[in-house]
């Protein structure tokens, strides 16, 4: 265990967060000894993954900090059409879509490029272009800290929702997720129907997709829109898309006849909060350490030099004038720390 170490190479929008103590954790039996220790039960505890989805509001954690790092990927059923591999939760998660597309397996393929680790990668239920995690999760095997007990969730007891599952509520850091296995497929339909995909390739002259043509293709979309987190702070979208009433949507395409929506079950409407805070003014905004992406208003980013709390102050400021302007109050997506 190190003690006082800068966790700014550990999240995705840099900022210098010191932790009192920092564990990396490589295997289970590390966890399992650090779950039994003193130290562990006396001082409070955060469970980082790839840190791609957090904000740490604070210059100091007054904690352990538990970097979770296990590896491997292996294929643990093969049978017919189906394919079950499990992946450990300290796997780049991008390098574990390229993977499989290179296998010539079906499922992940829409969520290529997105930053962060197989372990945290249910927490959210990340999403992109059509697809979810949750729609090729078959189980995922997790450790609770409280006990150091294993527990198999299903893919029920996850309870996936849009960016949410369990692991974000109730037991919102109360377990580390180990390894993840994926129900996968041989042969399926590639879900070409999201936004610009079909115009993407169109436009490159490529008629009916291969596996790994509309993977390649994804990462070429994601790239053009969003930042390399490697060369400008960022976590992703920072705010949820709002769901709001049929009857809400109906007066504002009334004053909007252009805004972008998506229709939801139970009469709700989802509308894209990037089209929002566009609309608010801020696309592009910036001061001389943080600003709003230029090419994709839902992502704040941060230039260097600042501390969270200005993402958070900046956050604050946005969500202030959507709901002034919208009268709907977008809620974020990334977790505060
Ligand atoms: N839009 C604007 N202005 C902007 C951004 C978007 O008008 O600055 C409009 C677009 O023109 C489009 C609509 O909003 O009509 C939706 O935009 P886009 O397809 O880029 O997706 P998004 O709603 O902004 C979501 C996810 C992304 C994911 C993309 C693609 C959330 C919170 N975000 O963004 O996920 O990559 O769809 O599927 O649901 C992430 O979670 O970190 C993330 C990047």
């Amino acid at each position: 265990m190190k003690t006082n170490v800068d966790l700014q190479p550990y999240n995705s929008f840099g900022f210098h967060t010191v932790a009192k103590h920092f564990v990396e954790i490589n295997d289970i039996q590390e966890l399992e000894a650090l779950i039994r220790s003193d130290v562990f039960k006396r001082e409070k505890h955060l469970i980082l993954s790839g840190g791609n989805n957090v904000l740490f509001q604070d210059e100091f954690f007054d904690g352990i900090v538990m970097h979770i790092n296990t590896k491997g990927i292996e294929v643990v059923e093969n049978q017919g059409n189906d394919v079950v591999v499990k992946a450990q939760g300290g796997e780049d998660w991008p390098e574990f879509v390229k993977k499989m597309v290179a296998m010539g397996l079906y499922g992940v393929e829409n969520l290529a490029h997105i930053p962060g680790k197989v372990g945290a990668a249910p927490v959210q239920n990340i999403g992109a272009y059509g697809m979810e995690l949750k729609d090729s999760l078959l189980q995922c095997e997790a450790i609770e800290l409280a006990t150091g007990k294993k527990r198999v969730f299903t893919k029920e007891e996850c309870q996936f929702g849009y960016r949410n599952s369990i692991f974000k509520n109730e037991l919102k850091g109360q377990y580390v997720i180990i390894s993840v296995d994926f129900l996968l497929k041989k042969d399926a339909p590639l879900h070409l129907e999201y936004g610009n995909i079909k115009a993407y390739l169109e436009q490159n002259g490529i008629e009916s997709p291969t596996l790994l043509q509309l993977h390649d293709a994804i990462c070429a979309i994601r790239d053009a829109k969003l930042p390399d987190v490697k060369k400008i702070g960022s976590a992703g979208s920072f705010f949820k898309n709002p769901v709001i009433s049929a009857e809400q949507f109906e007066a504002l395409q009334k004053q909007h006849p252009n805004i972008p929506h998506y229709d939801e079950p139970n009469d709700k409407v989802k509308v894209p909060a990037g089209w929002l805070i566009e609309q608010a003014g801020w696309k592009g905004w910036r001061d001389e350490h943080v600003g709003v992406y230029e090419k994709q208003a839902l992502v704040l980013v941060h230039y260097g030099g600042s501390k969270g709390q200005d993402v958070v102050e900046l956050a604050q400021r946005i969500q202030q004038s959507v709901e002034e302007k919208f009268g709907i109050r977008i809620s974020p997506e990334v977790n505060f720390v």
